[in-house]
């Protein structure tokens, strides 16, 4: 979300100069206070964006289950939302009858505006990087989604490996990369699928926002972990 190319004007007049500091190299407490200073207003914020990523991305995971999946009913399965935010994508979840939901965020007033909406059962105040998150056990999670958070400043390439480690052999991730983004996780991605850590199942292009001063979609993945 930070990367304004092509859209400068848009990203301006609803995000303010929210993302202006934002680049590969910040820190997690600038992440921290950039989400704190959000957190009340950011629902409104993104809605007059146009943002329809979240129900795009549930949409793509829903799909991939109902596919790669069928061995677990919908309430059974185990998902966890990293940088879930306010829970956008918890409530998209929650309406297509998954309700065994973990949010984990680094934002303690995102995660505060998540609880509001009575979705998630589990809530988890963490920054995900290659450490290892000791309230989430090895496999512990059927599925995975990651909306706006690998991105410039926020999650690195190197949390790719945790995201891997938390969910089961079998199980998938999906989540979202700006093509302007993929070039910092690429790499990591492609070495992941040589070492047999996952391996892909789909890519698609994605809705991201419908207005038309914001950039109309970005790259969804749907990976299956083969080791952890
Ligand atoms: C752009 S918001 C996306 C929120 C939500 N997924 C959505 O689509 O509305 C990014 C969120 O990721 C969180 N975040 C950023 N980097 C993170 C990291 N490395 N680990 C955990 N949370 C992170 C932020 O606090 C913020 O709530």
């Amino acid at each position: 979300m930070s990367a304004k190319s092509g859209y400068e004007a848009g990203y301006t007049k609803y995000y303010g100069s929210r993302f202006d500091s934002i680049s590969y190299s910040t820190s997690e407490e600038a992440i921290k206070h950039l989400y704190r200073d959000w957190a009340s207003s950011y629902d409104k914020d993104l809605q007059s964006a146009g943002y329809v990523l979240y129900q795009a991305l549930c949409q793509y995971l829903n799909e991939s289950i109902k596919q790669e999946c069928q061995d677990k009913s919908k309430n059974e399965m185990k998902i966890i939302d990293v940088g879930a935010g306010t829970g956008l994508l918890g409530v998209q979840l929650h309406e297509l009858g998954y309700t065994s939901l973990t949010a984990v965020d680094i934002s303690a007033e995102m995660l505060n505006e998540a609880r509001k909406k009575n979705v998630y059962k589990k809530f988890i105040c963490a920054f995900l990087s290659d450490q290892r998150i000791p309230e989430i056990g090895t496999s512990e999670y059927d599925a995975l989604i990651c909306a706006g958070t690998l991105v410039k400043g926020h999650a690195r390439s190197s949390a790719f490996v945790e995201m891997i480690r938390i969910v089961r052999i079998g199980g998938l991730l999906c989540f979202s990369i700006r093509d302007d983004h993929l070039g910092a996780y690429q790499e990591k991605m492609m070495e992941l699928e040589k070492d047999r850590r996952w391996e892909k199942v789909s890519t698609k292009k994605i809705p991201l926002y419908d207005s038309d001063d914001m950039p109309k979609d970005i790259l969804g993945f749907v990976y299956r972990v083969l080791k952890n």
